[in-house]
């Protein structure tokens, strides 16, 4: 009798799906991403030529979740370094002309370095900004090879559709990028940078308690499931997380999801809650902590369930009356999106496993899009 060994089975490390263990890794993988930008002495770049002190406006262009990397990371460099950020979607920025002030750096973010529309919006800004710089996984890409500086994020291959490893390893080199910014700046000094990085370093560690969390996730998962509408809401970085929570939501459970600033639910979304409408609201104890807390009070008189993922702190603060907490462990609020992300990542997972929907490889969907 012959013994079926299933080689993808293997590749899988154990894990039911490709999704799941890119998701494991994280940590360790963050980790080497951060090994290789970070020494004793503080960041050292691939290039060491590229000096934030005489850039004025940083345009960053992207496409999925690798746009939503951006968004953050905008929060990143205009609160630590004081430099102006644009950031649009790939597919529109090539066809707006945006016109590229002296002084840009243009910053392209992709997990393949294949993505047609994000390779175009490269090819648009060379001749017109200061340097052309990437982000990317893939190092041998179209994308890498045309940029003047290619910063690679380490992540090793990505195979779930949905991506995972690589927007967390994406920030973890855009907040690098970030704080090189601030030092070139003379925003910040040598002390406070430091005290960043070791922060930075330790993240990796809060990764792991974080995937711990398993457990009640799933269960948290099998009745998220169930809705036919999720919104996300946060605040400031944690905003361009909830986009990222709502896409992971949508690509593989094919549930309806939005994600909200906190402060905008007012203006028109509030309509959409009900008792059937999971809010899951991201709201690490920052200094707009207690903002968001009255927005998700706002959804909690009209019905809603809101799902509160924050700290300890924050659960003692705030947890009344909500459907259910996630409590992650305390974190340097400018770090606080690379560590939600695990959470966001681990809903979409377990509720597209509760709906048995094909996670690797979820309908209409490509890893890699290299057509317009
Ligand atoms: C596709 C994938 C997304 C990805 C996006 C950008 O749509 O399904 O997961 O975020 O492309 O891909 P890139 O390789 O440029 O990061």
């Amino acid at each position: 009798k012959h013994i079926q060994i299933d080689a993808a089975q293997v590749d899988k490390g154990g894990h039911k799906h490709f999704m799941a263990k890119e998701i494991a890794e994280q940590p360790t993988v963050l980790t080497s991403a951060l090994n290789y930008y970070l020494d004793e002495t503080g960041i050292t770049l691939p290039d060491p030529g590229l000096d934030f002190a005489r850039i004025e406006r940083l345009t960053m262009v992207a496409c999925g979740t690798a746009y939503f990397a951006c968004l953050t990371a905008k929060y990143w460099f205009e609160q630590l370094a004081g430099i102006p950020v644009e950031v649009d979607v790939a597919s529109e920025f090539r066809y707006r002309e945006p016109p590229i002030a002296p002084g840009t750096v243009a910053l392209f973010v992709s997990q393949s370095g294949e993505t047609a529309d994000t390779l175009a919006a490269l090819r648009y800004c060379r001749d017109k900004a200061d340097r052309i710089v990437s982000v990317v996984n893939v190092a041998e890409s179209s994308i890498a090879r045309e940029s003047d500086l290619p910063l690679p994020i380490l992540a090793g291959a990505e195979i779930g559709v949905a991506s995972t490893k690589a927007f967390t390893c994406q920030l973890g080199v855009l907040i690098t990028l970030a704080l090189k910014a601030a030092r070139d700046k003379g925003r910040i000094d040598d002390t406070e940078l430091a005290t960043h990085l070791t922060a930075l370093r330790g993240l990796p560690g809060l990764m792991n308690i974080a995937l711990d969390q398993a457990d009640r996730t799933r269960a948290l998962a099998r009745k998220l499931a169930e809705a036919r509408d999720i919104l996300f809401l946060g605040r400031g970085p944690m905003y361009a997380l909830a986009h990222e929570g709502a896409l992971k939501l949508k690509e593989i459970s094919y549930i309806h999801a939005e994600a909200y600033a906190s402060g905008e639910l007012k203006h028109g979304p509030i309509a959409l809650v009900d008792k059937t409408v999971p809010v899951i609201v991201m709201a690490p104890t920052d200094a707009l902590f207690d903002k968001t807390v009255s927005n998700m009070q706002e959804v909690m008189a009209r019905g809603g369930k809101v799902l509160l993922i924050t700290d300890r702190k924050g659960a003692d603060q705030a947890a009344e009356g909500v459907w259910n907490t996630l409590i992650l462990p305390e974190v340097d609020p400018l770090l606080a999106p690379i560590l939600y992300a695990i959470p966001a990542q681990q809903l979409a997972y377990f509720t597209a496993v509760a709906k048995g929907t094909d996670v690797d490889q979820p309908r209409n969907l490509a890893k890699s899009v290299t057509v317009e």
